[in-house]
């Protein structure tokens, strides 16, 4: 695997390197990130991964300052899961200017679920990927389904400026016990980690009634934050929506999905489940 931290060696090293196949991260990879490599390596004939802790996309106070900077372990990981480049810059590089120029996500996607608690969060995200792919240049690049909303964002974006990159999905890994896989989840303490699953389970169960026929999304959604306060969650969110757009369903609309943000002690999990 080729290490790149500047933008010049990376178009050079990539000139001419067949249909590429991006995976960007922020970094502290888990097997979630490894499972996107091992899937992007049957899309393309370059699979370059990205680590960059991108600042646009976090607001004061959350943890830009102290999510984990594991750069030499992480290497580790991609090289032997069989990345072929990777692009580490830093801030000076992907920002040597303050960056004036935005992508502004529309607000009926920008700023429901994770953008209302989260402002800007999306024009971040989607700022920087816009910057990852003029640097990479793709054919194709995946996104966890982790991150829905993200997912949702980007396959949009992409859509209406017509970049010609096809953006794929990737399954959320679970730990054994349900835990949807995150950087964050280094953050919870044992008996923090003992609880968290019960994220996954409380959602679980939302499916199982909808799937059951009740129709009831706003009782299934307060019974899901009541059940996680009671266990001492503080919950952002618990959201029945709709797949394609993530807005309000009504009663005779199928392809739902339910998304969750809530914060155990510090540490705010997100997870989601399609329905
Ligand atoms: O999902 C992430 O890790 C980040 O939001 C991304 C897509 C790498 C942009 O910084």
């Amino acid at each position: 695997m080729l290490i790149h931290h500047t933008i010049a060696e990376t178009r050079a090293a990539l000139a001419n390197a067949g249909r590429i196949v991006l995976v960007p991260t922020m970094g502290n990879l888990h097997d979630g990130h490894i499972a996107l490599v091992r899937q992007a390596r049957k899309h393309g004939d370059c699979v370059v991964a990205s680590i960059f802790v991108n600042r646009l996309q976090f607001r004061p106070g959350e943890d830009f300052e102290k999510y984990p900077r594991t750069l030499e372990a992480d290497c580790e990981r991609l090289r032997t899961a069989g990345v072929n480049h990777l692009f580490a810059p830093d801030e000076n590089e992907l920002y040597p200017v303050p960056q004036r120029y935005v992508i502004e996500p529309p607000p009926e996607h920008a700023n429901i679920l994770e953008g209302e608690f989260r402002p800007g969060h999306f024009r971040g995200v989607a700022t920087v990927v816009m910057k990852l792919f003029s640097v990479v240049q793709p054919q194709a690049a995946l996104f966890g389904k982790k991150d829905y909303q993200q997912f949702m964002v980007l396959s949009d974006m992409v859509r209406e400026f017509g970049v010609p990159i096809e953006v794929i999905p990737g399954e959320t890994i679970r730990a054994d016990d349900g835990l949807a896989l995150s950087s964050r989840n280094g953050y919870l303490s044992e008996q923090e980690r003992a609880e968290a699953p019960n994220l996954f389970r409380v959602l679980s169960n939302v499916v199982d009634a909808v799937r059951k026929g009740n129709k009831d999304y706003y009782a299934l959604e307060q019974g899901a934050v009541s059940e996680l306060q009671a266990r001492g969650w503080t919950p952002d969110y618990v959201a029945l929506r709709k797949k394609v757009d993530l807005q309000l369903p009504s009663a005779h609309d199928s392809g739902l999905v339910v998304l969750a943000a809530a914060r155990l002690g510090s540490t705010r999990l997100i997870d989601n489940l399609e329905v």
